[in-house]
């Protein structure tokens, strides 16, 4: 007998035939002379219900030991249910109970649980209808984005997870050391002398893949880097992660119009296939967590994105008919509100907001004539802000030392990056698109914690 998925199951499962499924007693039913059990395996938000007759051997004991949480094993036979919402269900012929949830000390008792709570028990929230919806959703996404890369040709990278630069520049990185912290060597200035340190110089984890998939571009032509990304920005909200996965790719042979139209394709693609895999999942986030999912979700799929200049985006903030925590003024970043403000009340839609002042843009993005803004673009999403952010590169030599001389940005360690100018440069583009916020915004979660499954946070590294 074949043990199955109870997904599969529910949509091609027939009366008569025999089968074993395994998983998670979600609740128990006690009547007379039989039980109802429900379980759940992961695989779908519904899960089977079972029927334990008193025939079946050992039914008393099995019955006491079957509680929410408890793991087990049922072999039968399927007929059609007389319950509603329910097409077939499982007659018990046998039951092995592999492991007990004590009802006293078992912390998912059926009932709601706040987000914060089941944040204290993530060795055990995957197990709630919400966690098991945000990652099985997650789970598409992540599928969705490799089959759009990989039906255009794009190549999967995978850039190191230890780096020696600061792609940003913004010094929000996490030191890799193999030095002893209480009597670490030092320099004759009285600095720790990392060139005794395992890399034989400061070693971070990276904040961006770019710069090497950038490199991996000026051969490949098209590629994309999915992987995790690490920043140590103090940042409480609930929008941002020390740890999260990026998602760029980096296009050769392209200006700020085709990583645009990229960045557009890309998230109608992905709430396309999301919608199409995940329907129950999505319908269920819909009605109970954000009304707004589906209608969002049609909106991105069938809407041509907004698109403005940063200078553009200023004068309409400072004509909104509202004050803001944050001043707006050109020179200044857009803060959340504001990019609220844009996506989700004037555009009611995704927005792409591009050339942004130099100063307040990375390093590597492409001067424009006007000397005073960079071909930048981000990608601004109701609910979120910003979710995406991107650029044409720097790709003339002689600016791109200009830029980095202004920023103190030691040319000796970024040598390679240079070259790549030196050595068959083209005009190129790409982005990266925080996966953990894409998976939030598709989801309605609002809490981005919530839609990893282990969230690294300030003070916050458990499980
Ligand atoms: O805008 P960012 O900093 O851009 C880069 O790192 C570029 N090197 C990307 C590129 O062009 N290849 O980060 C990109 C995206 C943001 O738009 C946001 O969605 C997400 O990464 N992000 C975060 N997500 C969660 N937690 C954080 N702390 C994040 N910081 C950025
Ligand atoms: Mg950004």
């Amino acid at each position: 007998m074949t043990t199955r998925r109870i997904a599969d199951l529910l949509k091609t499962g027939q009366p008569d035939e025999t089968t074993t499924i395994q998983g998670w007693v979600r609740t128990k039913r006690e009547q007379k002379e039989f039980t109802f059990i429900e379980v759940n395996d992961g695989s779908s938000m519904a899960g089977l219900q079972v029927v334990v007759t008193q025939t079946v051997p050992g039914y008393a004991e099995a019955i006491a030991r079957l509680n929410t949480g408890a793991s087990v094993e049922v072999a039968g036979v399927l007929v059609p249910s007389l319950g509603k919402g329910q097409r077939i269900e499982l007659k018990a012929a046998s039951v092995l109970v592999h492991g007990e949830a004590n009802p006293e000390t078992y912390p998912l008792q059926k009932k709601r649980h706040s987000f914060e709570f089941l944040r204290t028990i993530g060795h055990l929230r995957s197990r709630t209808n919400t966690l098991g919806a945000v990652f099985r959703v997650r789970n598409a996404t992540a599928q969705a984005i490799h089959s759009f890369f990989q039906a255009r040709g794009f190549l999967w990278v995978h850039t190191p997870i230890i780096t020696a630069s600061d792609c940003e520049g913004a010094g929000e990185l996490f030191t890799v050391t193999g030095l002893d912290l209480k009597n670490p060597p030092k320099t004759a200035a009285g600095a720790v002398d990392f060139e005794q340190d395992f890399f034989g110089k400061h070693a971070y984890l990276t904040v961006s893949g770019q710069l090497e998939a950038e490199i991996m571009a000026m051969a490949f032509t098209n590629v994309y880097t999915f992987g995790p990304t690490f920043r140590a920005e103090n940042s409480n909200t609930s929008r941002h992660l020390a740890e999260f996965w990026m998602v760029e790719p980096e296009m050769a042979f392209c200006a700020l119009e085709g990583n645009m139209e990229l960045a557009e394709a890309f998230l109608k693609y992905v709430f396309k296939h999301v919608l199409e895999t995940c329907p129950d999942d999505m319908a269920f986030f819909n009605e109970r967590i954000e009304k707004t999912v589906l209608e969002t979700a049609e909106n991105i799929i069938n809407s041509e994105f907004g698109r403005i200049t940063y200078t553009e985006a200023i004068a309409l903030l400072e004509k909104a008919d509202r004050r803001f925590e944050y001043p707006v003024s050109w020179g200044l970043d857009l803060q959340s509100e504001h990019e609220r403000y844009l996506a989700e009340e004037l555009f009611k839609k995704p927005l792409i907001v591009t050339d942004y002042p130099t100063e307040i843009k990375a390093f590597y993005m492409r001067l424009s004539d006007d000397g005073k803004t960079v071909r930048a673009m981000d990608v601004l999403a109701p609910r979120i802000g910003e979710i995406i952010g991107g650029s044409q590169r720097e790709e003339r030599l002689d600016v791109l030392e200009r830029r980095m001389q202004e920023l103190d940005i030691p040319a000796a360690d970024l040598w390679w990056y240079l070259d790549l100018r030196r050595f068959g440069t083209v005009p190129h583009a790409g982005f990266g698109l925080g996966f953990e916020r894409l998976v939030q915004f598709m989801t309605g979660m609002q809490n981005i914690r919530d839609v990893i499954p282990f969230p690294r946070a300030p003070l916050s590294a458990d499980f």
